[in-house]
């Protein structure tokens, strides 16, 4: 998949891939279960809709968004601007290596890893990025995926997800306790998600402490 190529496209959706807004409401749960974090970094950012209402809903905190995609970045920049935003800000970076040289409180990566390569060494990358005290939010793909996207995706969809597909970049919980060994929940029960429609076990998500 050519994210780059795919936000050139000027009519692009600014839409959060995996439940929408939803998903914006969902982290104030786990705020109120955490606490709100000074800071928080989403990674794979994309349009960074959940980004946008956080920074908006909680002024004292700072927000960062991260993607591969220079043209997304851009675009989110600008939109920040426009929007008076300083405590959101956004920055190239790509998986599974990552330059960023700090910390935050909170790491969040939804609908992302299942576009990288070496999702070991991405864990590694977003965990180190973690203070200590704080959490990594962690959508992956697992062989649940590989199974229903197999089961339901054609054409170019199905090509986007060739990683999943080949069997290349599966995850399972194993494979996070052993990369960060950290203390491991289940996201969607923490914020009482686990009955939304976009919530299967084909989306997998982990709330790790550090
Ligand atoms: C499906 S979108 C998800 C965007 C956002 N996280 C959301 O939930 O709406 C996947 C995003 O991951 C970015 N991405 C893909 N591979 C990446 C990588 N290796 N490193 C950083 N970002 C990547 C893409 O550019 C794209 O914006």
């Amino acid at each position: 998949m050519d994210w780059e190529r795919f936000y050139q496209n000027a009519d692009y959706d600014r839409c959060a891939y995996i439940g929408g807004e939803r998903m914006a409401d969902l982290v104030e749960r786990f705020f109120e279960w955490r606490g709100v974090p000074d800071d928080f970094a989403s990674v794979g950012c994309g349009p960074a809709v959940v980004p946008f209402l956080l920074a908006e809903r909680y002024p004292e905190a700072d927000f960062f968004g991260f993607d591969l995609s220079e043209t997304v970045v851009r675009d989110n920049g600008e939109r920040a601007d426009e929007r008076g935003l300083e405590n959101l800000r956004f920055a190239v970076d790509a998986l599974p290596d990552l330059d960023i040289d700090r910390r935050f409180d909170v790491v969040y990566c939804v609908a992302t890893l299942y576009f990288v390569k070496e999702p070991k060494r991405a864990i590694e990358s977003l965990y180190a990025r973690v203070r200590e005290g704080g959490h990594l939010v962690l959508n992956y793909p697992n062989e649940a995926s590989r199974e229903t996207f197999d089961a339901e995706f054609e054409g170019r969809k199905r090509e986007s997800f060739e990683l999943v597909m080949s069997g290349a970049n599966l995850v399972s919980e194993n494979v996070i306790r052993e990369v960060t060994g950290g203390e491991m929940r289940n996201y969607w029960k923490l914020v009482d998600a686990e009955d939304e429609e976009f919530v299967d076990s084909a989306t997998p998500c982990v709330v790790v402490e550090k």
